[in-house]
């Protein structure tokens, strides 16, 4: 599985696409005060689409009593079906998560463990390692059933109650998930804790072990750092990147967790670096702002500008 990345010139970005995956409609939503409805949520998934967004997270498998925004992603997923060229993921936690999934018709499942003990415990109540037989239970079942599998390592940046994580901890997670057969490894800096140089080097470690197609990174903006650390990841060769509507999102049972970095945000970095996306960056800031009719709060730098610039033009008119 370790990769030779010798020759590549770490410091350009180097060509080719960039694979947006989107998780507004799963992480975006579960930390919101506004409750959305199973249809508002099917309809936000489709407007996503609509927009060419290509892998949508539509939502989780989880407890309603932890995660009360994620109750009724069943219903979500029925009224979702399959859209051509679109591949719609869900999170599960364990195994009764996977079967609740696959009972409503999900094919793509993505797994979450934390490097950190602690926030392990605290987000599926499970110490590391019991997560980590769950996952290997829930990947054989994948197998068995042709069900694709994507896995997050949270905290992989930094944890809300043990501070610094050692890369090591993360990349060895990464590995072992990937062995598994997940076919994305997402390292999530949960907390938006990660700094340019952490992330560069967190990044090339992960590129080298698992390749590029295999490494994927979820970064939440708490500290404003987001953009620069995906611009940072993209140097080094990461392909595929999350990215949440509006930049809507958090982790609630990580204390201090804001939103993930803007989707349209990212867009606008990648159409600016001539990287295509095939998104379209319109239908997405009017999709942003769908939301915030809806009563959410999206805190994306490109919405707030287009919003701004849609007054200005009124006033002038
Ligand atoms: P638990 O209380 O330990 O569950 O919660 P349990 O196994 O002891 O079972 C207790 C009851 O819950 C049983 O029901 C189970 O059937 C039921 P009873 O017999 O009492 O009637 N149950 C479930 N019900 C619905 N869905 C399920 C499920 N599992 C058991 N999946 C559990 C364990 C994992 C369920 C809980 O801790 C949980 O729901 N945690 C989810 C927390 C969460 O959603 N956090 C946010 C997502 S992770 C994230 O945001 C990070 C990420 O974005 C990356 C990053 O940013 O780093 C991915
Ligand atoms: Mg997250």
């Amino acid at each position: 599985m370790v990769r030779s990345n010798q020759n590549r010139s770490p410091r350009r970005m180097p060509p080719g696409t960039v694979t947006l995956y989107e998780v507004g409609p799963r992480d975006g939503l579960q930390n919101e005060p506004t409750l959305l409805s199973p249809d508002q949520r099917a309809e936000l998934v489709q407007r996503l689409a609509a927009c060419g967004l290509r892998d949508i997270e539509i939502g989780s498998f989880v407890h309603p009593r932890w995660v009360p925004q994620m109750a009724e992603t069943d219903r979500v997923a029925e009224l979702l079906g399959e859209r051509e060229g679109v591949r719609f993921w869900a999170l599960v936690p364990n195994v009764k998560g996977y079967e609740l999934a696959v009972e409503a018709g999900v094919r793509r499942v993505a797994v979450v463990v934390s490097a950190s003990e602690t926030h392990n415990r605290k987000n599926l109540n499970r110490s590391r390692e019991e997560s980590m037989a769950e996952i290997a239970r829930i990947a054989r079942a994948c197998r068995e059933s042709g069900v694709a599998l994507r896995a997050y390592v949270s905290t992989a940046l930094g944890c809300p109650y043990e501070g610094a994580i050692d890369e090591g901890e993360v990349i060895g997670l990464a590995e072992r998930l990937a062995e598994l057969g997940a076919v994305q490894v997402s390292l999530g800096d949960t907390i938006g804790a990660g700094t340019p140089r952490a992330v560069r080097r967190l990044a090339r470690l992960a590129i080298e072990r698992l390749g590029p197609e295999r490494v994927a990174l979820h970064l939440h903006d708490t500290r404003g750092l987001g953009l620069v650390n995906a611009y940072i990841a993209l140097e080094e060769g990461v392909r595929i990147l999350d990215g949440s509507v509006g930049g809507l999102g958090g982790c609630p049972y990580a204390p201090g967790a804001a939103g993930n970095v803007a989707t349209e945000d990212l867009v606008q970095l990648l159409d600016g670096e001539g990287v295509p996306t095939e998104v379209d960056l319109d239908a997405l800031v009017e999709t942003a702002l769908w939301l915030e009719r809806l009563g959410l709060q999206p805190a994306s730098r490109y919405a707030r500008f287009r919003r701004a610039s849609c007054r200005h033009d009124k006033e002038e008119r």
